[in-house]
């Protein structure tokens, strides 16, 4: 049960939506908007769907997950309505909704039928959803420069917002622990991911995205998707991203164990979490995101030097030979939200020397994101390189030694302040 002051909090935020919304209506032409939730699409060929969680306004207004054939009517000076598909059903049960405070600001009406509402005075009327699913709906379907103005309301967190996202982060950091202890007692992938689903009561399918569990050079690809069965002979690493959805709200944290015996990978691991905390304490108001990445790369080039993975080169240059590229090829991070790579983080698209990198933008107070620096042993990556003009630079012996591990991320998720950030995964 939410305690009462969250719960206060959501109906501010709720009202926040209405202004933000209101606005954005008027700015583009409209009286009304229908939001769609959506629903699973089936399995090509198949009668099995998809698992279902949310479209992101949806999402945005309600926190209701796993809620298909909804539909959410949005009007200036006027209530919001919220249609509830409860039809009657033996196959599947309709979950019930708890009474909260926000119900006194959105009126709930129950709906049997999963088609679009009729309107009384729809006027000018947009919708948006699934484009597939929005069936007979009047109105204008999924206008452009409406879409990019409600994304921009996504951007800066309300204060309920941010307490959800430090709920989801608490509830991930239990899991992690968990799946820490799992991997020490010897567990496979999969037994890790049974202990974290355990731990944060959370069902595979709920999360806000497939648990990345890695054990040894499984760790070393950026979204490794199997879990094998039985441990390895020698578990020599973990790499764990995994998050929880709490009200709708994601968080994306990602650790990295050594294994016992295992002093050099632990030394790398040691370096970059030093680095990950100095990147977080960069977060604050008027910081360019894209600086934040490139001073992850200078600390990975720091970081290959003092463990003497790269001899004989500057830092400056181990970053201008593409080295640490190929060490660490993703970007820094990104926005997180209702989803959890969460939209309008890219009005200008990325530069050149970060083309993953999935933000773009200056930090303003409000906003969440995530800081995820890695270092892989990645052979496609670094074939090339030791083919190449630097491999002198390279330490063969220390990457074969390492290479077994697969490699290392270790991922927070910062909110930026009025004067600073604030570190949701590692504050209780
Ligand atoms: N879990 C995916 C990511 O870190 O972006
Ligand atoms: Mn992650
Ligand atoms: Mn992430």
């Amino acid at each position: 049960m939410p305690d009462d002051a969250l719960l206060s909090l959501q109906l501010d935020h709720v009202k926040e939506l209405q202004t933000r919304y209101e606005s954005a209506l008027a700015d583009h032409g409209f009286d009304s908007l229908l939001i769609a939730s959506g629903a699973a699409p089936y399995r090509y060929g198949d009668d099995q769907a998809w698992h279902f969680q949310g479209y992101g306004p949806f999402l945005h207004w309600t926190g209701l997950t796993g809620r298909e054939h909804c539909w959410l009517w949005i009007r200036a000076g006027q209530k919001p309505v919220l249609w509830l598909y409860q039809p009657v059903d033996f196959w599947h049960a309709n979950r019930p909704l708890p009474e909260e405070p926000w119900q006194t600001f959105i009126e709930v009406r129950r709906s049997q039928s999963p088609e679009a509402p009729l309107l009384n005075d729809p006027a000018r009327l947009a919708v948006i959803g699934d484009p597939a699913l929005l069936g007979a709906a009047v109105g204008e379907r999924n206008p452009d420069g409406l879409l990019r103005t409600l994304d921009e309301t996504r951007v800066r967190k309300t204060a309920y917002e941010i307490d959800c996202l430090a709920h989801a982060n608490t509830l991930a950091l239990a899991g992690h622990g968990a799946a820490r202890d799992a991997f020490v007692a010897g567990e496979s992938e999969f037994g890790i991911s049974l202990a974290y689903q355990r731990a944060t009561g959370q069902r595979e399918a709920d999360a806000p995205y497939h648990s990345i569990i890695g054990l040894n050079d499984h760790a070393g690809t950026l979204h490794y998707q199997y879990y094998d069965t039985q441990p390895p002979g020698h578990s020599r690493s973990l790499l764990i991203d995994a998050g929880v959805r709490f009200r709708g709200y994601c968080s994306d944290v990602t650790r990295t164990t050594a294994g016992p015996g295992e002093s050099h990978f632990a030394a790398v691991i040691h370096g970059l979490e030093r680095l990950q905390l100095r990147l977080c304490d960069m977060v604050a108001p008027g910081v360019d995101y894209i600086d934040i990445h490139r001073k992850a790369h200078q600390g990975i080039a720091a970081l290959l030097s003092a463990t003497g993975l790269v001899t004989g080169l500057e830092d400056q240059d181990i970053v201008e030979r593409g080295i640490t590229r190929a060490f660490f090829p993703h970007g820094i991070g990104h926005f997180l939200g209702v989803q959890v790579h969460d939209v309008a983080g890219k009005p200008t698209p990325a530069p050149e020397d970060a083309p993953f990198l999935r933000l773009t933008r200056t930090l303003e107070p409000g906003m969440v994101v995530t800081i995820e620096p890695g270092l892989y042993f990645i052979p496609s990556l670094l074939e090339p390189v030791l083919a190449g003009e630097s491999e002198r630079y390279l330490n063969r012996e220390l990457l074969n030694l390492l290479r077994g591990c697969g490699g290392i991320r270790i991922e927070d998720n910062v909110v930026v302040t009025e004067t600073g950030g604030r570190n949701l995964t590692r504050t209780p």
